[in-house]
């Protein structure tokens, strides 16, 4: 069979990312140029600095994609784009370039969810998993848990009520004068720090979560007593957080009988949340857990998200538009 490479684009946040994907599967190049230092100064993303830096650097980016993958534009049999979730203005950025360049080399315009996405980070870590699965997906959008029965075929089982979950991370950062992104130093103070605070746990119905009203207790305790422990606060806030996950992941187990569990989104590489997935890897359940560096965004997984779309025709003509808040199906 004719190897397929495909050309992803992901700029939906603050990282301008272009990959070349072979198969689906095999990373050839995966370039990302990020702007969290300059989003830093603002301590959270501001879109629409996100979108002119988007502009400045799609092109070079594109360009290195290319030359470090040691193929030619030619190459290419289609080029898959992120339309959304996200920044309307960071989106059409990618989007527009990508249809340009599907319509400039007269090669197909795949459209991928970035959720999706994030998904198909786990198909290129581990390259014998295959539908149907469980997925946790947890990052700074999105929530949710996912019934995955096909590549192209999604349940949304459960999903936040309100902040997601790397949401309520940043936003507990800030407060506690971590700065941006939070999550990353969440994890690190809290290693140091012990679980010794008692937080209110939010309860919804069913498999939804609602993660504001502990990131309000973490916040309130701090203002009120701003010399309080970082280190323990964080580890009481990771604690709760993933009691929390994981009495709805628990849940949603039981009631798919799915035996395998595959992490996604940025959230994935908190070191606390993979030891805990590590401790329910009993009973035949098996949990799968994103290559570190492709937790975050990126462009190789809008490839591999693209390959399956582009293997089942799923292919977008030029009229295709960002869409901020899309769905998964
Ligand atoms: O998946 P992602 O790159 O962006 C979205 O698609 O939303 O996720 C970014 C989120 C941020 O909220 C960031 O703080 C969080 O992932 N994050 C972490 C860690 N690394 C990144 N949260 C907790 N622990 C980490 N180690």
């Amino acid at each position: 069979m004719k190897d397929i490479y495909i050309l992803g684009i992901e700029s939906s946040c603050d990282e301008t990312s272009v990959s070349i994907v072979k198969n689906g599967r095999e990373v050839l190049s995966n370039v990302i140029n990020t702007q969290i230092p300059i989003h830093t100064m603002y301590g959270g993303v501001v879109p629409e600095i996100a979108s002119r830096n988007h502009i400045n650097n799609i092109s070079k980016v594109t360009k290195m994609a290319i030359k470090n993958a040691n193929i030619n534009f030619e190459d290419i049999d289609a080029v898959a784009c992120t339309y959304g979730p996200g920044l309307v203005g960071a989106l059409l950025v990618g989007l527009s370039y990508g249809k340009a360049l599907s319509f400039a080399l007269k090669k197909p315009l795949v459209g991928v969810n970035h959720i999706e996405g994030h998904i198909a980070t786990n198909y290129i870590t581990y390259k014998d998993l295959t539908p149907p699965f469980l997925c946790v997906m947890m990052s700074g959008g999105n929530t949710q848990i996912i019934h995955v029965k096909d590549y192209n075929e999604f349940e949304v089982l459960g999903r936040t009520k309100d902040d997601a979950i790397g949401e309520a991370f940043d936003k507990v950062a800030r407060v506690i004068g971590l700065g941006y992104p939070g999550g990353p130093k969440i994890d690190k103070l809290a290693e140091k720090g012990i679980s010794n605070i008692e937080l209110p746990k939010t309860h919804v119905e069913g498999l939804d979560f609602s993660f504001s009203g502990i990131k309000t207790a973490i916040i309130n305790l701090h203002h009120k007593d701003p010399e309080i422990n970082k280190e323990n606060l964080c580890a009481s806030f990771e604690a709760a957080v993933t009691d929390m996950l994981m009495e709805k992941v628990k849940a949603a187990v039981e009631k798919t009988n799915m035996k395998k569990i595959v992490l996604a989104g940025g959230v994935s590489a908190n070191s606390y949340i993979r030891k805990e997935f590590e401790n329910i890897e009993k009973n035949g359940i098996k949990v799968y857990m994103p290559d570190l560096k492709l937790c975050t965004d990126n462009a190789a997984m809008i490839a591999s998200a693209g390959y399956y779309n582009y293997i089942l025709g799923k292919i977008d003509d030029l009229t295709l538009n960002a869409v901020p808040n899309l769905k998964l199906n």
